[in-house]
């Protein structure tokens, strides 16, 4: 079944005013987002509490991120942000003698790395994965850093510097066959590619809502594979994490027997609410409709680029990247303003100009870009 792109885009009001290329700092807003977020502002006006929707709206996120992960219900922890599911696992980490290294990819987010370190005075041991001049790190890199000492290996699925992607299986064939478990960050990949957890085998893997997910800041979601969950306790921990919420136990601490061990207090109620939305969404499109969609425009822009003379940084092959295609910029902060002044929104880090394409993008939307791309060219390639 053919999906109606353009029909969808109208739904996203920004386009009626902006060429919005920037899901990788944050989705484009859904007018059934926004919709959803006011129902819940008129359910607080008008009734003041309404904790038992609000809870099955809770697990109705839940419910559909499994869907989008292709994991069971039982595997989630929804949680406040990236971080917050981090740091519930990395506070379930016992650290011995004989297993105490983090082995850190360079492609990590700061906070997914820094997470890491941080349990450096708890025991750990932090080693990194350099990237190589082209930006990609090799499955080779990752076997030279992983050893038998290695608990757990903490890979990026997408970078957000330059748009590569790590060989998921590869890294993970490597960990488990040294002892160590994987800990995925998805969260510049999730609802852009199409992800089976399971088939890609990670132990753990998190992100947050607020990009591709088209819901909000301020809900994230951790996964854990099922075998695994008994193994960690967290410290970090809270009411709703508990076996049974309602127990309200002030003797004991009993985590669930699910995921939901990771989770700590009170759901975000106002962004399950945008969540659930942007989640609906998503998942009636399809997330394998969604990555050709997003493949075909990379492809497109990168064509255009060559075109131009100023060819992608991210790696050449459709199958080494995800949503996020970069350019080197000798001003790249300076390219994002110029772009900003002719209505395109973009981002920037290090010296790379960062597009980043969603269903809701078109081949317009690429022409715009490398109409001023090709302005800019001599002030600003690198
Ligand atoms: C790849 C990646 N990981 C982690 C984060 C941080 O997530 P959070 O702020 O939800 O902890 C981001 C935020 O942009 C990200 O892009």
């Amino acid at each position: 079944m053919s999906v109606d792109f353009q029909a969808l885009r109208r739904q996203f009001p920004i386009f009626e005013h902006k060429t919005y290329i920037n899901s990788c700092a944050y989705g484009a807003l859904a007018v059934g987002v926004q919709e959803a977020i006011e129902q819940y502002v008129q359910e607080r006006r008008m009734e003041g509490a309404l904790w038992g929707p609000w809870i099955t709206k809770y697990e109705q996120v839940r419910a559909l991120m499994a869907q989008v992960l292709r994991v069971t219900t039982g595997e989630l922890a929804i949680t406040a942000s990236a971080s917050a599911g981090m740091n519930a696992l990395a506070s379930a980490q016992v650290f011995n003698r004989e297993r105490n290294t983090i082995v850190i990819s360079d492609c990590e987010f700061p906070t997914t790395a820094q997470i890491w370190h941080a349990q450096q005075s708890r025991g750990a041991h932090c080693v990194h994965v350099p990237r190589a001049a082209d930006g990609t790190i090799s499955v080779e890199r990752f076997a030279e850093c992983i050893d038998e000492t290695t608990a757990l290996v903490v890979i990026t699925h997408v970078c957000f510097r330059n748009g590569v992607m790590l060989d998921i299986p590869a890294i993970v064939n490597i960990a488990h066959a040294r002892g160590a478990k994987v800990l995925l960050d998805c969260y510049q990949s999730v609802g852009a590619l199409d992800l089976d957890l399971h088939a890609l085998g990670v132990d753990f893997a998190a992100g947050g809502m607020l990009k591709y997910l088209l819901g909000t800041a301020g809900i994230g979601f951790l996964y854990v594979r099922e075998q695994l969950i008994k193994e960690f306790v967290p410290t970090h921990t809270g009411w709703f994490a508990q076996a049974v919420i309602e127990d309200m136990a002030i003797d004991r601490n009993e985590p669930a027997q699910t995921a939901r061990r990771f989770e700590a207090g009170t759901p975000p109620v106002i962004n399950c609410y945008a969540a659930a939305a942007g989640l609906q969404l998503l998942l009636s499109i399809g997330t394998r409709s969604i990555e050709e969609r997003i493949r075909g425009l990379t492809e497109h822009y990168r064509m255009r680029l060559h075109e131009i003379g100023w060819p992608a940084v991210t790696a050449s092959s459709t199958a080494r990247h995800g949503p996020l295609v970069c350019v080197a910029a000798r001003n790249a902060a300076g390219l994002v303003e110029v772009l900003a002044e002719h209505g395109i929104v973009t981002s920037q880090r290090d010296d790379h100009l960062r597009a980043s394409f969603h269903f809701y993008n078109n081949e317009d939307d690429v022409e715009q870009l490398i109409a001023v791309l090709r302005t800019e060219h001599s002030a600003h390639a690198a």
